[in-house]
């Protein structure tokens, strides 16, 4: 019989309570519940996880309102081979995705959900991509058998009834998204949120706007909101529309007050691939030499770009929350996160200690003498030496609420039109060939900087890691269309500008002939974020090279670091042999591209070659 739903019913909106009514008959969940996002049910929802064995209260002392959870060792990652852009034609989806026909897929679909509830309660989390009823912002409905899906998103994304009513006064469209992990439960059988088999299947239908997750439990593959939608989807949207989905964090740089006691804030947005250090540098602290600056974090992941009425790109972080990879983050790399994820925050694939603490590798520089890894297995410094065994998964994971990082800027993020982007910065992982820091000459030239950026693999998705791939703007798992009209939407953006903002490319990854790197890094990355903002608003000089303007020594802030000149030098150097190689490495993404890549993308690689 169909599912008729009355009960907690959070919205008079027919169309979703169909939808939902529709979903249920195909999952059979033993219940529904409808997210009201409160304190209460955010608490009643983790008790249930504890009883349930997937959470682990941590030491309320040492980690207030913190949680602690293993994930299942085959759902740690982004599976970006599980992951499906089923557009009508699959030359709209292009080469870089994985492409089914949406009927097929569909139906595929259909099969694996049905009943994949069985035994669990199926939650319809409402949630916004941005300030609630901001006109830069989206609404999503995700229906999940996940109980941690949904604490996770709640830090994630505003969520629940402010949301519900949203919808129902609006009308905005609203994005479907079905997840399930996809076990049904025997009578009896205790409930895990992952995985029971290696069956996932990612998918978005970026026509009809509709996401279906299935067989995953893990980060991006189950918080929908943030990869599925704020990316994939969105980027969908934003290309129809004319404005830009990125995989970008977003930053505020503030001088020290002048004499009449005005600062100047300059807002840049970055592109990093995953786990390149995006969440770092969001929210840097400022090196010595540098007292009185500020760096205020608005967002470390996406942001959603819109020019306003006067041709100014804005930029929104749609997020509420980080979810950063913990290995590596200490109170020496990242203070400020350190700060932000000391309380109410939810840690996946780390390591537990026996005081009920949590540990990862990086944290500090002495390992606790014993704890169990992220696998649950007992670990202890010997054992490493021995094994090798990394007591945190290397993607081990924080969600943490964006609001309790001390350097946040609560106004910004807050702010429905958003914050005005004066530059766009893209970087990789590369130990040779990309200098330190380059401004393109141009918007064009800018696009193709970001287009042919490569970087090495990291372990934020399965597979090998650090293989240089390309990745352009970091968008490679994450647009949802083809790559080539990406690029495209890139440079008719500028059409609709009234001042483009500056292209810069970083790379802190470069290392000497002993493989050492070149550069400090972390805090000392605002000596380059400085230049920029002196490029941009027109007060350092620029040196002509032939892949872009670099700084003179003499231009960057030295106070505080000992970098003599020919380090720098080094750090800086255009190797014309290096980037004849890297402009065949370009061509071989064009090659993959070439029916939908702009005449632009050729010119520009033509104008590289000659000035090389
Ligand atoms: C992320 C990623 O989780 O890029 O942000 O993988
Ligand atoms: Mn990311």
């Amino acid at each position: 019989m169909a599912t008729r739903l009355t009960e907690g019913v959070l919205t008079s909106n027919v169309h979703l309570i169909r939808w939902v009514e529709k979903m249920a008959d195909l999952c059979q969940p033993d219940r529904v519940h409808w997210i009201d996002g409160s304190d209460a049910e955010n608490e009643w929802l983790c008790q249930q996880l504890v009883e349930a064995g997937t959470f682990t209260k941590l030491n309320q002392k040492l980690w207030p309102g913190c949680y602690y959870a293993r994930s299942s060792p085959n759902d740690v990652a982004r599976v970006e081979d599980r992951t499906f852009i089923c557009s009508l034609s699959k030359d709209n989806a292009g080469p870089t995705n994985n492409w089914e026909d949406p009927y097929v897929m569909r139906r595929k679909l259909k099969e694996l959900f049905r009943g994949s509830m069985r035994g669990r309660t199926m939650y319809v989390l409402p949630y916004s991509m941005g300030p609630i009823g901001s006109p830069m912002s989206q609404i999503g409905v995700q229906l999940t058998d996940s109980a941690y899906a949904v604490v996770n998103m709640r830090i994630m994304a505003r969520v629940g009834k402010p949301v519900f009513e949203q919808i129902d006064k609006n009308t905005q469209r609203v994005v479907p998204c079905l997840h399930s992990v996809g076990a049904p439960l025997a009578p009896g059988e205790q409930d895990v949120p992952w995985p029971q088999n290696d069956t996932k299947y990612i998918v978005h239908f970026p026509e009809t706007r509709e996401i279906w997750s299935y067989g995953s439990g893990y980060g991006g593959n189950a918080l929908l909101g943030k990869k599925c939608f704020a990316l994939r989807i969105a980027s969908n949207i934003a290309r129809d529309e004319g404005w830009m989905a990125e995989h970008m964090l977003i930053l505020g740089l503030e001088s020290p007050p002048n004499k009449e006691g005005q600062t100047e804030k300059t807002y840049v947005a970055a592109a990093f691939p995953s786990a390149c250090g995006k969440t770092n540098f969001a929210m840097m602290v400022p090196p010595a030499g540098f007292e009185g600056w500020k760096v205020r974090c608005v967002g470390d992941d996406i942001a959603w770009i819109r020019p306003d009425e006067n041709g100014q790109l804005r930029a929104i972080n749609p997020e509420a929350g980080f979810f950063g990879v913990a290995p590596g983050t200490s109170v020496k790399t990242n203070p400020n996160a350190m700060a932000t994820l000391a309380r109410n925050t939810i840690f996946t694939n780390v390591a537990l200690t026996p005081e009920g603490g949590v540990w990862w590798e990086g944290m500090t520089d002495k390992p606790p003498a014993d704890c169990l890894d992220w696998r649950g297995q007992h670990w202890t410094p010997e054992i490493a030496k021995q094994t090798g065994r990394t007591a945190a998964h290397p993607n081990g994971r924080f969600t943490a609420p964006a609001q309790q990082c001390p350097v946040f800027d609560h106004e910004a993020w807050n702010a429905p039109i958003g914050v005005p982007i004066s530059a766009f910065l893209f970087g990789g992982r590369r130990a040779t060939t990309m200098p330190l820091v380059f401004q393109a000459f141009n918007w064009s030239s800018g696009v193709y900087v970001g287009a042919t950026m490569g970087s090495e693999t990291t372990a934020a998705a399965t597979g090998e890691t650090g293989k240089v791939r390309r990745d352009p703007m970091a968008m490679l798992p994450f647009c949802g269309y083809h790559m080539g009209d990406y690029f495209r939407h890139w440079l008719r953006m500028q059409r609709r500008l009234s001042a483009t903002p500056r292209v810069f490319h970083v790379n802190w990854f470069r290392r000497d002939a002993d493989g050492n790197f070149l550069w400090p890094g972390f805090s000392e990355n605002m000596r380059v974020l400085k230049w920029i903002v002196d490029r941009i608003r027109g007060r350092a000089q620029g040196k002509e090279t032939p892949i872009g303007w670099t700084p003179y020594y003499e231009d960057m802030n030295w106070n505080g670091l000992n970098l003599p000149p020919s380090k720098f030098d080094e750090l800086q150097a255009v190797d014309r042999d290096a980037w004849r190689r890297e402009v065949i490495g370009h061509e071989e993404l064009f090659l993959l591209l070439h029916d939908h890549l702009p005449a632009e993308m050729i010119y520009e690689r033509e104008l590289l070659i000659c000035r090389l």
